[in-house]
């Protein structure tokens, strides 16, 4: 049974309904330990036996969850006895037994994020207040001040690369890195500024993205299950713009295809942190050496060989530098052929190692004026589609062609070259 006052609590939420909060915490208030009070004369380990043994025992995430996706536990921190609990704790130091409200374990409760959730707030206190009636109560028992801690470490025991991996804005980080930059693809139909006709042809749920907001754009992409945590590869946010299932917008993203790592990069990593599966620091997939951004910059080949129609071909830029040109691509683009038209068209995508100068200018989606090299790379053994992993080389390049643009944005006004198949004198 609900107390009244967790019905209160239910309802407040409900009526807040702010879009854009965390979820993370589970909101079901049901096995969170009721606010007990405890009486003045209470020993510590009635204290301990009422209030954090519950928490031990729960299965609910604790606050910690708030901004640790995994790794992190409140429970990790409490043993079923509460003399092992508070010796271990005081030899981690974690219990401050001169100034308990010192204690290091009280300071990781009243951690909280900006946009903490009212229920989230709720488990927060209650841990607060049970750790810290306990821990006095404790300090002023010479049993407990006397006894030894054992050789079993208290607290999570994970490689803190692992912990600081599995951190809610670590994951946004890289959500942003690997799929926020690549949404530009998807606005004209999923952004709620732009998609009043689809929304009025399919529903409110083609409003998948939320104006300015990745942290809550990734908040909804998990309520609304189009991402699989227990299958990444499942998700429908890579399903539908693949065509593995009907998609209103076609094909936008080929198996194997650059958008394709970049959601497959974030997915998986996000599925095995969310099922706490890293035990050590080699097992973190290390960030792509690359940068880039989603521009309205076009480009259109002509003339590209039928032969490759349904193929994926993929343009990338070298600017000029000296007498050559430079060993490191600025822009990239990779999109299917349509061989009847002879034709490849698609925006372009800013990149750079990450770290460099550009990577920090890249936001603004501007390629500067210029001469550039576009070397052409078509995938005629579909590679890509068995290994998504798989990069295309030096044994996949067709083609190049030297291209001289100012590179304006919007697809009215598309730089145009023609394909230029690669002969004796331009082969690498
Ligand atoms: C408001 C966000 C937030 C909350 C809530 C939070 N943490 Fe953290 N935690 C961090 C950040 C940020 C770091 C990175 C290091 C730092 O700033 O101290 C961190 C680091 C850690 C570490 C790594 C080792 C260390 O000493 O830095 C541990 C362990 C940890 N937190 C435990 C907890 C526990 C236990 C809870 C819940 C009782 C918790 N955290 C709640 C933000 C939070
Ligand atoms: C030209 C318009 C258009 C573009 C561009 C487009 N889509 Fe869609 N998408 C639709 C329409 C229409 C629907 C609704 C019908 C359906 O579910 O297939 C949809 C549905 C979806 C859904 C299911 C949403 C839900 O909650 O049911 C996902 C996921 C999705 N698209 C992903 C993408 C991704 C990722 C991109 C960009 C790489 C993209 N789409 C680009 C038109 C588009």
């Amino acid at each position: 049974m609900l107390s009244p006052r967790w019905l209160i609590l239910v309802c407040l939420a409900c009526a807040a309904c702010q879009p854009a909060t965390t979820p993370t915490v589970d909101e079901s208030p049901v096995e969170v330990p009721p606010a007990e009070t405890t009486a003045p004369g209470d020993s510590a380990a009635q204290i301990f036996t009422r209030r954090i043994l519950p928490i031990f025992q729960s299965k609910k995430p604790s606050s910690c969850t708030e901004c640790h996706l995994s790794g992190v536990h409140l429970q990790d921190y409490i043993r079923p006895s509460q003399q092992a609990t508070f010796a271990n704790l005081v030899a981690a130091g974690l219990i401050d037994v001169e100034q308990p409200d010192e204690s290091k374990i009280l300071k990781f409760i009243q951690r909280t994020p900006p946009q903490s959730s009212l229920i989230n707030q709720q488990v927060r206190e209650q841990e607060y207040e049970a750790f810290h009636a306990w821990i006095v109560a404790a300090v002023a028992q010479p049993e407990l001040l006397s006894a030894a801690a054992d050789d079993q470490p208290i607290g999570p025991q994970l490689p803190v690369e692992v912990i600081r991996h599995a951190r809610r804005d670590q994951v946004l980080a890289s959500f942003v890195d690997n799929i926020w930059t690549e949404v530009g693809r998807c606005a004209a139909c999923h952004s709620p500024d732009r998609n009043q006709k689809q929304v009025a042809e399919h529903g409110e749920q083609v409003s998948w993205i939320r104006l300015n907001d990745p942290q809550a754009t990734l908040d909804h992409m998990l309520a609304a299950d189009l991402i699989n945590v227990a299958d990444p590869e499942k998700s429908l946010l890579l399903q539908k713009p693949t065509l593995l299932v009907e998609h209103g917008g076609g094909q936008k993203v080929v198996v194997g295809d650059r958008t394709y790592k970049q959601f497959r990069r974030f997915l998986d990593d996000y599925a095995r942190l969310a099922a706490g599966g890293y035990a050590t620091a080699e097992q973190i997939p290390p960030p792509a050496d690359e940068v880039s951004v989603v521009t309205d910059i076009w480009l259109k080949l002509t003339d590209v060989p039928a032969e490759y129609d349904q193929q994926l071909l993929q343009v990338d830029l070298y600017p000029a530098s000296g007498d050559g040109w430079s060993n490191e691509r600025i822009a990239t683009s990779d999109r299917l052929v349509a061989g009847p038209q002879k034709l490849w068209q698609h925006s372009l995508s800013l990149t750079a190692p990450r770290g460099s100068k550009f990577a920090t200018q890249l936001a603004e989606q501007k390629l500067p004026p210029g001469k550039y090299l576009a070397k052409i790379y078509v995938d005629q053994t579909g590679k890509l589609q068995q290994d998504f992993t798989a990069q295309l080389d030096d044994s996949d390049l067709v083609g190049q062609v030297e291209i001289n643009s100012r590179w304006p944005a919007g697809y009215g006004k598309m730089t145009k070259a023609p394909f230029r198949p690669l002969s004796k004198e331009n082969a690498p």
